[in-house]
């Protein structure tokens, strides 16, 4: 693809490190993102209780061994156009979590919260223990800069029936958020649950803010966006994993709650 610059609420197909380098420097107000895990993960794998036969293939997997060089070749673009009010979540499974742990350090990222995302469905096994959590770190460029809105979700007084704090239970650092069933008839191998995203653009984000997500897979972070009225972008390398995300957005959304 042949672009000399790209625009907002729009989605592209093509491998993000070339595509973010056509936004211009610290433009990105949220960076929400899930990368390949390196863990030879095939979309043909029956997971999350999806029917193998209906998950679109061709998924964009990186080899273990060049994880490091290739998740600091597409952070170093994150951090450049980043605003320094802006913040990033990146998703991590355990297994190549050092090689983002490292890069974000190099590339010059400040840690803020270190967030467990609890799931359900882990894959049951003999041997070892069931993984059932994900890791997301909430990173920024400049923390005297970066916008957070504490109380979007909760008010500042609101109790449960017990008494207890509702805002303070919201923002412990374990999420624990169930994963969706995909009830159509065609799907991506991996999706992140709608109110996971929900919950991260509205503590780091306002209406009219940019959110990108350099791996879109089915594009639920550019459809949550779209839903909460923020402006989207995203890459997928994938054709037929961009067309199905251009095609979820394409319709006319409902709104979430
Ligand atoms: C873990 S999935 C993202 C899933 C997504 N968060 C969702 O909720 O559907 C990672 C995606 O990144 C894509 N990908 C891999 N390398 C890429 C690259 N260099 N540029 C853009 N997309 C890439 C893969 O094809 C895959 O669809």
């Amino acid at each position: 693809m042949n672009l000399t610059k790209i625009e907002l609420n729009k989605i592209y197909n093509m491998n993000c490190v070339e595509g973010m380098k056509l936004i211009k420097n610290n433009t990105i107000d949220l960076i929400v993102t899930d990368p390949p895990f390196a863990i030879k993960f095939k979309a043909t794998k029956q997971n999350y209780n999806r029917t193998a036969s209906r998950v679109i293939q061709g998924y964009n997997e990186i080899k273990a061994e060049d994880y490091y060089d290739f998740t600091y070749s597409w952070m170093k673009e994150c951090f450049r156009i980043l605003k320094e009010s802006g913040s990033m979540y990146v998703f991590s499974g355990w297994n190549n979590l050092k090689d983002i742990l490292i890069a974000l350090d190099k590339v010059g990222f400040i840690t803020i919260n270190h967030i467990i995302w609890k799931y359900q469905f882990g894959v049951v096994t003999a041997k070892k223990f069931v993984t059932s959590h994900y890791h997301c770190l909430f990173v920024c460029k400049n923390e005297k800069k970066r916008k957070f809105y504490p109380y979007t979700r909760f008010k500042k007084n609101s109790k449960t029936a017990e008494g207890r704090s509702l805002h303070y239970k919201d923002k412990e650092d374990v999420w624990e958020i169930k994963r969706e069933y995909w009830t159509g008839d065609q799907k991506t191998p991996t999706k992140l649950p709608s109110e996971l995203i929900k919950k991260i653009l509205e503590y780091s984000s306002a209406k009219t803010d940019t959110v990108l997500d350099p791996f879109l897979g089915s594009g639920q972070v550019a459809v949550v966006s779209k839903m909460l009225g923020r402006k989207y972008l995203g890459c997928e390398i994938v054709q037929d994993y961009y067309k199905f995300a251009k095609k979820r957005l394409d319709k006319n959304l409902y709104r979430l709650k």
